[in-house]
């Protein structure tokens, strides 16, 4: 019988014959998203989350592009121990390159050094200036250099897809007779075409694999001209055995392979692709709105298994007809993503045992400094709110990641508006060991908010501080839904991004306002240069260890 979705169960449909591992790049090529900037303990969050998820391995970062990308990828070598996931650090075919990826990763129980160089013309004569013999040169001896660490090494073909397929097989020649464990063929600039890239595929696994039965192939593909998971999953059916993507999509320009669309295509027709993966696809819905929280790049509602109309049905028809049978217009459950209704999970009276207890069968075990924080933060939402939700947890654990020390917080804020008023806010910051307080007008509440709060903690108009973006929307439905407000601002060419939630919306933006004020004034780190300024999106480092714009691969 023909696919028509929705596998219940192992048995329903022929079981997998083959595996496929999951590399996740979020951390690394999703980061280098426009105004994206992950602080160490956002990137930590991410990556016990991939855990959850249980991707095969976590691509942490470029070590050698900045301090803090060196940091978060030694932070998740050390936090993912005793998972099993492979922890993996980007380098160019460079000594110094693949000493720091090295130092980064070598606590992690499976390190990988994934080193890369170019082999399209267009890069090889205009951007690294090297002709054909050097890079295979370079290849071979960063590849023999990365082994001699005993890390698994992977090595990449930079722009593959508009290489010569010869000498990219010339290439790969030379890193699997130098110890590469996994040849990986990136679409670096989203070119090519499923039909293409199969054929590309076939061409080098032809001539590789019989002397290097071991050697995994890898595909990693950009999504500039829409293609990336049709591409992704092309390579999957010539026996590639890992993807590279990112979850919700995010990198570069238009982005990667999507995460969930991959694990949802094998899962859903699996029987066509014989294939499948690890992924706990009940941890996808999650780990999407952890992306989108921590990185403020909203999904678009009608984004493929994670946009918020995936699973919706607006028309009488298709209402009609899943009611009678869901499978008439529905190919994947709700739940399979982990998207069951939000269940009432803790009430008022609830105590901090079975708080812990039901944050445990989420999946998360906190410390029990970020327990008593977060647990004080229930008590305070239980006042305001009756039904407390799985997804209100959610929330309230995205919102108390913090990056460090805190200097400015929100102590009380009063409003006047509505029709006819001028809307006023005064509000109560303290900042350090100080209380400050300042009363200001506005355009409407969030507005005086706002003005107000800038100019507590002495940032007058002169100070340049700009609101860049700013959205509201609700965690979960009902009068009493939680408000989650992100903002962004920026000032003095940096940007900082800002989340807060709370009952009251007023609050929520303020919360978020002052988050995002800490992360400007405070961690050079957590709040990165504008992209006008050249800052990391678009960024690596150069010879003399400054970002620099436009080398950074895709
Ligand atoms: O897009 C690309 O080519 C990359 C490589 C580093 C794999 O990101
Ligand atoms: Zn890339």
């Amino acid at each position: 019988m023909a696919d028509i979705g929705r596998p219940v169960t192992t048995t329903d449909q022929p079981k997998p014959a083959k595996q496929v591992e999951i590399f996740d790049t979020t951390l690394r090529d999703g980061e280098q998203t426009p105004g994206v900037g992950l602080s160490v303990r956002e990137k930590l969050e991410i990556a016990e989350q991939l855990v959850r998820l249980r991707v095969d391995i976590i691509e942490a970062g470029f070590p050698i592009s900045s301090p803090g990308d060196f940091e978060a990828v030694r932070a998740v070598s050390r936090a993912v121990q005793g998972s099993g996931v492979t922890v993996c650090g980007l380098a160019r075919t460079r000594q110094e390159d693949i000493d720091r990826s090295w130092e980064a990763i070598r606590d992690s129980e499976r390190p990988r050094i994934h080193i890369f160089i170019a082999t399209s013309p267009v890069h090889m004569k205009h951007k690294l200036r090297l002709t054909e013999d050097e890079v295979l040169q370079a290849a071979e001896d960063m590849t023999r250099y990365a082994a001699s660490t005993g890390a698994e090494v992977e090595f990449s073909a930079e722009d593959a897809t508009r290489s010569e397929p010869e000498f990219v097989r010339q290439v790969f020649r030379r890193a699997a007779a130098a110890g590469a464990h996994v040849l990986n063929v990136p679409d670096t600039v989203g070119y090519t075409t499923p039909a293409e890239y199969k054929t590309l595929l076939e061409f080098l696994m032809a001539d590789i694999m019989p002397a290097h039965p071991k050697v995994k192939f890898s595909v990693h593909c950009h999504n500039d001209l829409g293609l990336a998971v049709a591409n992704s999953m092309t390579a999957v059916t010539v026996g590639v055995t890992q993807i590279e993507c990112t979850i919700n999509g995010l990198g570069e320009r238009a982005g990667n392979t999507s995460m969930e669309e991959v694990v949802m295509g094998l899962y859903t027709r699996r029987s066509y692709y014989q294939t499948n993966c690890c992924i706990d696809t009940r941890q996808i819905a999650r780990s999407s709105r952890l992306v989108t929280t921590l990185t403020g790049i909203p999904v678009q509602p009608n984004k493929a298994i994670v946009g918020t109309n995936a699973f919706a049905h607006q028309s009488g028809i298709h209402q009609d007809g899943v009611l009678k049978q869901p499978l008439t217009y529905e190919i994947m459950r709700p739940e399979d993503v982990g998207l069951a209704g939000s269940a009432l999970v803790l009430g008022k009276l609830s105590g901090r045992h079975a708080f812990r207890q039901r944050l445990a069968e989420m999946g998360y075990t906190l410390t029990p400094a970020r327990l008593d924080r977060v647990f004080a933060r229930f008590k305070e939402l239980a006042d305001r709110k009756r039904d407390i939700t799985q997804r209100d947890l959610e929330a309230l654990l995205e919102d108390e990641v913090v990056d460090g020390p805190e200097t400015i917080s929100l102590e009380s804020f009063h409003v006047v508006a509505g029709n006819g008023a001028i809307p006023t806010a005064t509000v109560r910051v303290r900042v350090g060991s100080e209380t400050k307080q300042e009363a200001c007008l506005g355009t409407g509440p969030v507005d005086a908010v706002f003005r107000a709060l800038a100019r507590a903690i002495g940032l007058g108009d002169e100070a340049g501080l700009k609101l860049a973006d700013y959205s509201l929307k609700a965690v979960t439905s009902g009068e009493d839904a939680l408000g989650e407000a992100t903002l962004r601002l920026e000032m003095g060419g940096r940007t900082a991004l800002g989340r807060g939630v709370s009952t009251d919306v007023i609050e929520a933006s303020a919360l978020a306002y002052v988050k995002a004020l800490n992360r400007l004034l405070g961690s050079a780190e957590s709040s990165r240069p504008t992209a006008a300024e050249g800052g990391a999106s678009g960024g690596a480092v150069s010879d003399a260890g400054r970002l620099e714009r436009g080398t950074a691969p895709e």
